[in-house]
């Protein structure tokens, strides 16, 4: 193998899919060299990693110029000289460079660029792709890879499209497809088909922050029949074809146990928000629901495990933020059954791995995740298969940012050739 020791680390600002600043990090070694840029979420749990911004006026306070400089004044002079094949190392010089909670000094954009960059220039100096780096084990059965069934939005709300409607993403899941490349067919057909609801009923009003459809809905259940109703324009079969993800992202509009719905001027109390719904649940071909209430409320949580989590995806996001202890006890309390990983929570890489880990050890499944606020970084789609997750969520079927990542996943599918077992169950 080729030395991988590190020479420089260098930090730039570039901007994301929502035209704010961003950090970009370059490790660079005697061998190969690695770039990564953050990305940022709208929707952030209270647990999640500081994603360390400037303040002032400029941009509304959002520039990253001292996490760039953090990068190269601070971080680099304790990473060079590092092995960059060795990740768990150069992952705990970061977490001891800023024993803070979440990293707030360095900031967890900083370190989750260079984090990445790192496993990036890892791959380069192994001349492998980083998939292939990052294989956990079991990944690999007999040769054969398969790869993770992808959540796909087709409808935005909540934060990402001014709370139009309450819930975040209505998304597909294509768990019928044989491949990656047909599940993204599906996904094309669907999107259009939601396209020509809208317009048929004069309703179509642009994209939300993903990609999806910014719909101009009254209800969020108007939200569900338009997607149920693409899902058959399409010619495709709810539920053994294509299921319905939701991300209620209930921390948005809820806590203290009171959920207000926006458009529908109702308030509702953990109880009646879980009624809501498990009824959604009978009613419509959902196969999966991420954050069903806020992430202050453990009890709502299991409440809602224990009366779908049997039939469905019950996914944690804001209440977990990629943390494994976290996991442990959602495990111990079922207070979910599948796990959303988001490396930026977590900030460095080595984090992000031990709660996908303490996920599977325990029986639990994830989805490996991109953010609302994102750029052409392709790195999700490498940690999703490297790393076996069983999904794999990185917005809509539109916009760069998000193809970046569907098409880096066709990529992988492809190079496999014959290897590729399929999507994994
Ligand atoms: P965020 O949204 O990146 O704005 O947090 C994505 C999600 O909630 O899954
Ligand atoms: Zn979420």
């Amino acid at each position: 193998m080729n030395d991988a020791t590190i020479t420089a680390v260098t930090g730039h600002r570039r901007w994301d899919s929502r035209g704010r600043p961003t950090v970009e990090a370059v490790v660079t070694t005697t061998s190969g060299t690695g770039r990564a840029l953050a990305p940022a979420g709208a929707s952030t749990g209270s647990g999640e990693a500081l994603d360390l911004r400037d303040g002032g006026d400029r941009f509304d306070g959002l520039d990253v110029t001292t996490a760039v400089s953090n990068i190269s004044e601070r971080i680099a002079p304790a990473l060079i000289g590092l092995d960059a094949a060795d990740q768990t190392t150069v992952d705990a010089a970061l977490e001891s460079l800023d024993p803070s909670v979440g990293f707030s000094e360095l900031g967890g954009n900083a370190v989750v660029a260079v984090s990445l960059a790192n496993a990036h220039a890892a791959a380069a100096s192994r001349g492998e792709p980083l998939w292939r780096t990052v294989l956990g084990p079991g990944v690999e059965i007999a040769g054969t890879v398969a790869l993770p069934v992808p959540e796909i939005q087709i409808f935005g709300g909540g934060a990402h499209a001014h709370r139009r409607i309450d819930i975040q993403d209505l998304m597909v899941v294509p768990r019928g497809a044989t491949t990656f490349a047909q599940a993204l067919d599906w996904t094309a057909e669907i999107y259009r088909a939601a396209g020509r609801w809208m317009d048929d009923r004069g309703l179509r009003m642009g994209v939300a922050d993903e990609g999806g459809w910014w719909p101009a809905l009254d209800t969020n259940q108007q939200a569900l029949d338009a997607l149920t109703a693409a899902i058959e324009a399409a010619g495709l079969e709810p539920v053994t074809q294509v299921g319905i993800a939701l991300d209620i992202a209930a921390s948005q509009f809820g806590r203290n146990g009171r959920y207000r719905l926006g458009r529908e001027e109702r308030e509702l109390d953990t109880a009646a928000m879980i009624d809501l719904l498990v009824s959604w649940v009978d009613r419509y071909p959902i196969v999966s629901v991420e954050d069903p209430v806020a992430e202050d409320d453990p009890a709502g949580m299991a409440a809602f495990t224990a009366a779908t989590g049997e039939r469905i995806q019950v996914v944690g996001d804001d209440f977990l933020v990629t943390d494994a202890d976290r996991v442990a006890r959602a495990a111990e309390d079922r207070s979910a059954n599948t796990v959303l990983i988001k490396p930026n929570q977590a900030g460095t890489l080595t984090r992000a791995r031990a709660a996908l880990d303490a996920a599977h050890a325990r029986g639990l499944q994830t989805i490996v995740s991109a953010r609302s606020g994102e750029t052409e970084d392709v790195s999700v789609a490498h940690l999703a298969v490297g790393w076996g997750s069983n999904g794999v969520k990185v917005g809509s079927i539109t916009r760069g940012e998000r193809t970046a990542k569907w098409n880096e996943m066709l990529r992988i599918e492809e190079s496999l050739g014959d290897r590729a077992r399929g999507l994994r169950r």
